[in-house]
């Protein structure tokens, strides 16, 4: 039952404070700085990787990139990420110590399925992130981490990106701590972050009349550009994926250094621009390309760090101060954005026309 929402959406939006708290109940010991994701693992399965490959789709996709930065930064491992359907496991890699890291809401998408099956061809370990208990994917992998964000109805992915970004960063920071690449006192600053999570994501949706509010100004744009720098171009590409996959409206999302080298051409008075203005998303700079855009008459909204002021954005949305998973509670900033324009347009929000919850072909 949508429990009072009119959509599925709104009411999944509204729930990630508390998916949030079940994805992070019982398996943080801040005190300590470890993670108990009660993944069990063949002893040392994690501390002599080399190498974290993720593979993933969609909504999945972007989450994998925000967290290959976060394996990079605090689990010290190399690691990259790509699209599961292009995914080949490659020659001249080291297979024995590669960590391949499926992420799949579902645990049933084709593509994603499909690479995790090469991966375990080539001899790789793998590894799955998923909401859904006996998915397929859960019996082709060496190990699985549930984000417990609970079902989610609309065809938009929303609470399950905040969890598996959630889940994601826990696996990034047990990692670290299995490889000692990450000191204690620095693990107990991010789980604190984590901490935190549940409550800023709160505070955002508690501004949601505002974010109403621009949705209504700004809802007969010709195209909406989404930009950020770090952690926050993956919250950019996903909030253009949200807009458009409920809107139909054409939005774009990309690193906000490439605004300069040709994206820049359309931009006009009639498209907004949406920036990630948070810390891990080097702001300063991001900004700088924000003020080339309103230099050619586009709108310009931010997501903007609480201790941080941009005079001059049109819109600014405060984002709580929990580091590194900033860009990650600016995300429910635009995942509200999105909601509210197709909700203005009148679209199937929970059905887009064209697509499925689960894409179970290649
Ligand atoms: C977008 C969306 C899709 C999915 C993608 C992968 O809102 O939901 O892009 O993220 O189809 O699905 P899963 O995570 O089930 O593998």
């Amino acid at each position: 039952e949508k429990g009072g929402y009119e959509h599925y959406m709104r009411k999944e939006i509204h729930e990630q404070p508390e998916a949030l708290r079940q994805t992070i109940t019982g398996r943080l010991d801040v005190d300590a700085g470890d993670v108990d994701l009660d993944v069990s693992f063949p002893p040392g399965f994690l501390a002599d990787v080399e190498e974290i490959r993720v593979v993933a789709c969609g909504t999945s996709y972007y989450a994998g990139r925000y967290a290959a930065q976060l394996f990079e930064e605090l689990a010290g491992v190399r690691a990259t990420v790509e699209i599961a359907s292009e995914y080949e496991f490659g020659a001249g890699r080291t297979p024995d110590r590669t960590l391949v890291v499926a992420v799949t809401q579902s645990g049933e998408t084709a593509d994603t399925l499909g690479a995790v099956r090469r991966a375990n061809e080539a001899g790789a370990r793998t590894f799955a992130v998923t909401n859904t208990l006996g998915s397929t994917v859960t019996r082709e992998v060496d190990g699985t981490a549930f984000i417990r964000a609970g079902p989610e109805i609309g065809v938009a992915a929303t609470k399950t990106f905040a969890s598996q970004v959630a889940t994601l960063a826990m696996l990034a920071v047990s990692i670290g701590r299995d490889r000692g690449a990450l000191a204690a006192a620095d693990a107990r600053a991010v789980l604190e972050d984590l901490q935190g999570l549940p409550g800023a994501v709160q505070q955002v949706l508690d501004k949601e009349s505002r974010v109403r509010e621009a949705a209504q100004t700004y809802q007969d744009s010709e195209a909406f550009f989404f930009v950020g720098r770090a952690l926050g171009v993956p919250v950019a590409l996903e909030g253009a994926l949200k807009l458009k996959e409920i809107s139909y409206d054409h939005a774009e999302g990309f690193a906000a250094g490439e605004l300069k080298h040709g994206p820049l051409a359309l931009v006009t008075p009639e498209t907004p621009v949406l920036a990630v203005l948070t810390e891990g998303s080097r702001a300063n700079e991001t900004m700088n390309n924000v003020t080339e855009a309103q230099t050619r008459g586009a709108p310009a909204l931010g997501c903007v760090s609480a201790d941080a002021e941009y005079d001059t954005l049109d819109v600014d949305f405060p984002v709580p101060d929990v580091g590194i998973v900033e860009p990650l509670v600016a995300n429910v900033y635009l995942q509200l954005f999105a909601y509210h324009v197709a909700n203005e347009k009148g679209r199937p929000i929970d059905k887009p026309r064209n697509l499925a919850k689960s894409v179970t072909v290649e």
